[in-house]
């Protein structure tokens, strides 16, 4: 059954081919001073950030850079931004890239009006100030959603905390571009890693609760949306309609919607995070490494749904087996689009030494929504069997 809820959603969209064009309208929007913020360098190697610079210089506007959001991004970097825009009166961030770029503007957007930001918006979940300066994006990869959402995960190095802070929609970007011919020239492997996170926020709003839930319907089609066009998107990597799906298809499965109204879980995420807090790996391919392992634990505490993965996701149509074989069909052909589509590591692959499962298993958030709450004993043995 539906649960009440209250959706709202304050980004605005631009998708498309000509969605830059965009850029200068909404700009004018804003006041003067603008903190451009983005990641290692690829804007500069695809010319996206002469673009950008010619976009302010024509809308009169005063630049102030923050460069180097780096994947996993830190609370040290995102205090740098926090500063800059305290001490300027900044009026606009504008982020340039993918989910790490946007959420490090969201945590500096909230830091610049907290005394400890950590403390208040990380650990204590504390509400932000109403006023904060706004936030617009150009997205640059798929995968986080962030574009068009409230998270923001930020890796704390001094005490070895990588956590997600989901914020209120007064800290969501006002306007995101999407445009998917900018994703052409993401590397194949951080591609892979995107399209699993993608997978992976399905599979978490999806494998919960009971209910007949219209939540349920629109995850299954998104799973499809995945399965269908990776292999186009990497076999084809210029393939608009392949991109434009995926890019879509990543902002809806987590702009909230598909989640509303029904039970998450989110362990794998909690636990990826532990993962990448300490390894540095791309987020999806630690997604990848345990997934299957995580389900493996899981299925029998919420078997029909796990039955019902198999039909409609995957389309395993068997007669005479039982539910378990069903619900197990289903967590193979999962397995299999991991690894027939080259996402699959080991966590060992991925940085990780042996003495490191014990203290992720330890600090890792143990959530209570999914089928069965883990204990810290239970994650070090998936942790095991994915290293
Ligand atoms: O830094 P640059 O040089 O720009 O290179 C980036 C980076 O190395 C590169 N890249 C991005 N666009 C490119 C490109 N390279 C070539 N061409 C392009 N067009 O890709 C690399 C990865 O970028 P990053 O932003 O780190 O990837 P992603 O979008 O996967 O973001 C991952 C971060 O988001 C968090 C993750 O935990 C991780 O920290 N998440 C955020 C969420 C949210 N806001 O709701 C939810 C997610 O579950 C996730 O936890
Ligand atoms: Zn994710």
């Amino acid at each position: 059954m539906l649960k009440d809820f209250v959706y709202y959603n304050p980004t605005k969209i631009y998708f498309g081919k000509d969605s830059m064009d965009n850029l200068e309208i909404e700009l004018k929007n804003y006041g003067k001073k603008v903190l451009f913020v983005y990641g290692g360098g690829s804007i500069k190697r695809s010319g996206l950030y002469n673009k950008v610079i010619q976009s302010l210089k024509n809308t009169n506007k005063t630049i102030y850079e923050l460069s180097d959001v780096l994947p996993n991004p830190t609370y040290e970097k995102m205090m740098e931004g926090a500063n800059i825009v305290k001490k300027e009166k900044i009026d606009l961030i504008l982020a340039v890239g993918g989910g790490s770029v946007i959420d490090c503007a969201k945590g500096i957007a909230a830091a610049a009006k907290a005394k400890n930001p950590w403390r208040s918006f990380w650990i204590k979940n504390k509400p932000t100030p109403k006023k904060l300066c706004p936030i617009g994006s150009i997205l640059t990869m798929t995968g986080t959603g962030s574009e068009m959402n409230g998270g923001s995960v930020i890796t704390n190095t001094d005490v070895n905390l990588k956590k997600g802070r989901v914020f209120d929609a007064n800290n969501y970007p006002k306007f995101s571009i999407l445009n998917p011919e900018l994703t052409y020239t993401v590397p194949e492997y951080q591609m892979l890693s995107g399209i699993f996170d993608i997978f992976s926020h399905l599979m978490e709003q999806y494998f919960s609760g009971t209910d007949d839930n219209v939540s349920d319907y629109l995850l299954e089609g998104l799973m499809k949306v995945l399965i269908n066009n990776t292999p186009i998107c990497i076999n084809e990597p210029t393939n608009y309609e392949a991109r434009s799906n995926i890019m879509w298809a990543s902002t809806m499965a987590l702009n909230t919607i598909t989640g509303l109204s029904k039970d998450q879980d989110w362990e794998v995420h909690s636990i990826e995070h532990q993962i990448s807090a300490l390894t540095n790996c791309a987020h999806g391919m630690g997604l990848a490494s345990i997934s299957v392992n995580y389900y493996k634990h899981i299925y029998k505490y919420g078997l029909q749904k796990f039955v019902r993965f198999a039909k409609n996701v995957f389309n395993i149509n068997q007669e005479n087996i039982s539910n378990e074989q069903y619900a197990l069909l289903g967590i193979e052909a999962l397995d299999k689009f991991i690894k027939e589509n080259k996402m699959y590591y080991t966590l060992q692959q991925l940085g990780c030494t042996q003495e490191m499962l014990p203290i992720i298993a330890k600090t890792c958030d143990k959530d209570s929504s999914g089928y069965k709450q883990l204990t810290t004993k239970e994650i070090l043995k998936i942790l095991e069997e994915s290293y």
